[in-house]
């Protein structure tokens, strides 16, 4: 056997080659072509005939696609076919790029060499520099490691993290499964509408108290929060903090709405728990570039055996984050004023559509915390009830589909 690698280092790719050397290259050594065609026309019929059974870990049961995305693509099936839909069931940032952005792209397209796992430098700083600037956070570049978005970074770091898993409840569709396919065991902190859908520090030692936790615990909390929309103050993040000293949990603060808080002053848990807090962010939302795939989490240094494992396992998934985009981040990021413009023009809109779309719902009746940030809010249609059980409609999904159906409208119901 010859593992070699056809695409030459001059540029010729493998597309310049007959297909049979391709194949021989890999199979075999000392056969004519004739065999080879023999074997692979049978390993061919072999493979049709069997069955496979049982290749999916039995733990994940019914393990289904992301119920936002895979809603998203029927959407845009319903779109393209020329159906007028209004689509309220994905979180994507609906406004142009950024002109420095898109200019930063065209410029560096032609970037092609895989680039350092942890990010390009320039990149590194300039995100170091925006979160001083808009957080106040005094980051060592250092402690950024960029990838393909934040959620994959979630993922990796579930992946390398020795101890149990916290998720506040209602959460982002993608936490729980990351924690199955992990191998997680995940346990569920509660918020209550009375509550303002915020955690409090007694739910989390209620769940600290109660279960026989690993020594380790890491907490992933979303600030700005998708979906309900809310935000934490500066109190509550300090008596949050507080708890999370008391019981070693390390908080993954979810902060990819941050420069989205209406009224622009995103409070960061990492001001009150520095030592214990990774943040995860990245451009999906404030800069409407969901599609461009670059994320980062942000780690302090007491946690640099978790920085240093997560760029391991970088290294072994991803490689790194694409090239162009990286150096287009780059760009963007030095052209503060463009970016702070962007920012406050967009969220003054976010604010006017979440202000209006809670004024209309509650004013008819329907129960809703009133969201302060992010794109979402996690309205209560228990009033509607009676008149939809009269219809034969009883569950949330049920409700969703007729709203698709009969008046063209997405929005995604909570389990
Ligand atoms: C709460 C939350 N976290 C993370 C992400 C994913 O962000 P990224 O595009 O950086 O992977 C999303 C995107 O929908 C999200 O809503």
């Amino acid at each position: 056997m010859a593992g070699i690698s056809l695409a030459r280092v001059d540029g010729e790719g493998v597309d310049k080659l007959p297909s049979d050397l391709y194949i021989g290259l890999h199979n075999a050594q000392d056969q004519d072509t004739s065999d080879l065609e023999d074997n692979s026309l049978s390993a061919k019929m072999e493979i049709e005939k069997r069955e496979f059974c049982n290749l999916v870990r039995p733990d994940l049961g019914n393990y289904s696609a992301a119920a936002n995305l895979a809603q998203n693509e029927h959407i845009r099936q319903l779109l393209k076919e020329g159906k007028k839909v209004y689509h309220f069931g994905f979180g994507q940032a609906p406004f142009p790029l950024l002109h420095c952005a898109a200019e930063g792209l065209r410029e560096h397209a032609e970037e092609t060499a895989y680039l350092a796992t942890q990010g390009i430098a320039e990149l590194r700083k300039g995100i170091s520099r925006f979160h001083s600037r808009h957080d106040d956070l005094d980051i060592d570049p250092d402690n950024i490691v960029v990838a393909p978005g934040s959620k994959e970074l979630i993922f990796l770091l579930m992946s390398i993290f020795n101890g149990d898993i916290l998720i506040l409840s209602p959460a982002w569709t993608t936490y729980q499964p990351q924690s199955v396919l992990t191998h997680h065991r995940h346990f569920l902190i509660d918020s209550c509408a009375q509550r303002g859908w915020r955690v409090t520090p007694e739910a989390i030692e209620k769940v600290v108290n109660e279960n026989d936790l690993k020594q380790n615990r890491l907490m992933i909390m979303c600030n700005p929060d998708n979906p309900t929309g809310v935000c934490y103050t500066k109190a509550q993040l300090h008596r949050i903090s507080e708890v999370c000293r008391k019981h070693n949990i390390i908080v993954l603060s979810d902060e990819i709405y941050a420069r989205t808080k209406f009224d622009g002053k995103h409070e960061s848990i990492g001001k009150f728990y520095p030592e214990g807090t990774i943040i995860s962010t990245g451009l999906s939302k404030w800069a409407s570039a969901g599609g461009w795939r670059l994320g980062y989490h942000i780690f302090p240094p007491e946690l640099k055996s978790l920085r240093d494992a997560v760029k391991s396992a970088a290294t072994h998934s991803y490689s790194c984050a694409p090239a162009p985009i990286q150096y287009a981040a780059a760009k963007m990021f030095n052209h503060t004023e463009h970016c702070d413009d962007y920012i406050s023009h967009t969220r003054r809109i976010y604010e006017a559509v979440a202000e209006h779309t809670y004024t209309e719902l509650t004013s008819i009746g329907v129960k809703c915390v009133k969201p302060e940030g992010s794109f979402y809010m996690f309205p209560d249609f228990e009033i509607l009830r009676p008149a939809l059980n009269r219809r034969g409609i009883r569950t949330g999904a049920q409700m969703c589909a007729a709203l698709l159906d009969e008046v063209a409208v997405t929005v995604f119901h909570a389990r």
